[in-house]
């Protein structure tokens, strides 16, 4: 889709649908509102008679159609919701919601009246973005094994009008950022949403050197070979089980924008499929295993969002890439496996592989590197859905300031994060017996934080986050239906947004 800022209101526009936000009517209240008044002007009084007879109220997605009398298409009028909660999240839902109705309806262009989804709390700049971005998303399916097309939008502008018109250049600039953003995520989305006899191991790596070429990013594949020399038996020990499709260490390198920056590692789970291994998973499901590895997905959009916004710190990506499956090489529980750093893992249950993965990938970054922060995301534990759902990941952390950064950029983003506790408590639950930490602990409590702190011992004392996407990562049509509308069913690509508005705001050190 193309977004573009165009000065003329959303109404002289010839675009198929023309689209405005309406707060919902405050009770005892009827009086028809002024930001209206233009559009009904546009179809004759319709949009007043509409509003009187309570058709239009002005509620959450609420999507009223009228043509015009002119033939000069039509006109949607989309419920923003009660004045109070309006939010820059309202303004993205909106314009997804307005995308979604347009969409198999002949509909190839859609004008947004900027001025009807701004506020005193939502200014100019935000709203357009938010639009921008809603759009995107909105609109994005994942056609590759498919022919038919819900009928896409080509075009969706947005629309400045004599108020914002003088705001131009700002304006221009701010979705230009979103939009050169929003395209890292839908290039995620649609790696993440390949089936797994595609995105293997190996592929995940051509992925990062095709964009290492396209945008200057030194990138290097470690195999199977290289993994035993250097010590990586986290990643052979998941990987061992597949002899059709070997893992692989990927590192890729952004330099930064500033000449002695500082330096942020981004570590990403890349299990390519999570059959669960000799500790196998029941078959029910099973199938959404193939979104294990949108941590990795997402680091590599993290960094291509880095490289095509400029962000100010140098950032250093790793994708721990492997395939988890039963065979007569697989891993089993009891191994004890070495990892990168030296430290020691008793394998209880294969299927919590990935922090055995990740142990090499954060041992490997903080050697190597000497980082001055790691973020890791990773679709780590069941006990994340759990305890936040589909649409908020957890925050674990070792350090106060990079825990409230990415909270900051969660607001910004629109990407939900919660920040979960890691105490001694922790710490303790997973040490073992007979190696330094187990992978899996005694009694079945606080997975998403005994993960975190299984985690914790890899990065020593570098400031440290911990993601775990688990339940964001992707959508089913089974719990499609409760999320925002910029999110159809498939891979979403979350972290991109946020870890990339993280980067922004982190300023250069040296
Ligand atoms: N990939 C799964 C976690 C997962 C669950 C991701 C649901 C997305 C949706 C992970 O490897 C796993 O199986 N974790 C186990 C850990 C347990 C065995 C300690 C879990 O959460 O049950
Ligand atoms: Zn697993
Ligand atoms: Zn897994």
């Amino acid at each position: 889709m193309k977004v573009q800022v165009d000065r003329r209101d959303g109404l002289t526009a010839a675009a198929d649908v023309t689209a405005s936000g309406v707060f919902e009517r405050p009770e005892k209240d009827d009086t028809f509102p002024r930001s209206l008044q233009r559009e009904d002007d546009a179809v004759r009084g319709l949009v007043k008679a509409a509003w009187a007879r309570k058709e239009v109220k002005g509620k959450r997605k609420e999507v009223t159609v009228f043509h015009r009398p002119d033939g000069k298409g039509r006109i949607l009028v989309i419920g923003l919701g009660p004045r109070a909660q309006f939010s820059v999240d309202t303004v993205r839902r909106a314009a997804a919601e307005v995308v979604r109705a347009c969409r198999g309806k002949g509909a190839r262009t859609v004008a947004f009246t900027l001025g009807s989804f701004v506020a005193d709390n939502v200014r100019s700049e935000a709203a357009a973005a938010a639009l921008a971005e809603g759009a995107i998303l909105g609109d994005y399916e994942f056609l590759k094994y498919q022919s038919k097309s819900e009928g896409r939008i080509e075009e969706a502008g947005i629309h400045l009008g004599e108020e914002f018109s003088r705001d131009e250049a700002a304006l221009k600039k701010a979705v230009a950022n979103q939009v050169d953003l929003d395209d890292c995520v839908v290039w995620a989305r649609d790696i993440a949403n390949l089936p797994a006899d595609t995105a293997s191991p190996q592929r995940l790596a051509d992925e990062a050197v095709a964009l290492g070429k396209e945008f200057g990013l030194k990138v290097t594949v470690f195999d199977e070979k290289k993994l035993a020399e250097m010590g990586c038996h986290g990643i052979l020990a998941v990987g061992g089980g597949s002899m059709a499709h070997p893992p692989r260490l990927v590192v890729l390198e952004y330099p930064g924008g500033a000449r002695r920056g500082r330096t942020v590692a981004v570590v990403g789970k890349g299990i390519t499929f999570d059959s669960g291994g000799i500790s196998i998973k029941p078959a029910v499901g099973m199938q959404e295993m193939k979104f294990d590895k949108s941590g990795a997905v997402a680091v590599l959009g993290i960094l291509r969002a880095a490289a095509a916004l400029k962000v100010p710190p140098r950032v250093v990506g790793v994708l721990c890439c492997a395939e988890n499956v039963p065979s007569g090489t697989s891993y089993r529980p009891g191994d004890v496996v070495r990892s990168f750093n030296g430290k020691t893992i008793e394998v209880l249950n294969t299927d919590a592989e990935g922090r055995v993965v990740l142990s090499d990938g954060l041992g490997y970054v903080v050697k190597q590197y000497h980082p001055d922060e790691v973020i890791d995301l990773a679709t780590l534990t069941g006990a994340q859905v759990v305890a936040l759902g589909d649409d908020t990941a957890g925050l674990v952390s070792n350090d106060e300031k990079l825990a409230q950064g990415l909270l900051s950029a969660s607001a910004v983003s629109g990407e939900p994060v919660w920040r979960m506790p890691l105490t001694d408590y922790h710490r303790e639950l997973v040490k073992s017996e007979v190696a330094d930490v187990r992978n899996s602990t005694e009694i079945p409590v606080a997975g998403m934080l005994t993960a975190g702190a299984f985690l914790e011992s890899f990065v020593g004392t570098t400031p440290w986050a911990h993601l775990d996407i688990a339940g964001p990562a992707y959508t089913t049509a089974r719990t499609r239906k409760w999320q925002p509308a910029y999110q159809n069913v498939g891979a979403t690509a979350f972290g991109v947004r946020l870890v990339t508005r993280y980067l922004e705001a982190s300023p250069p050190r040296g």
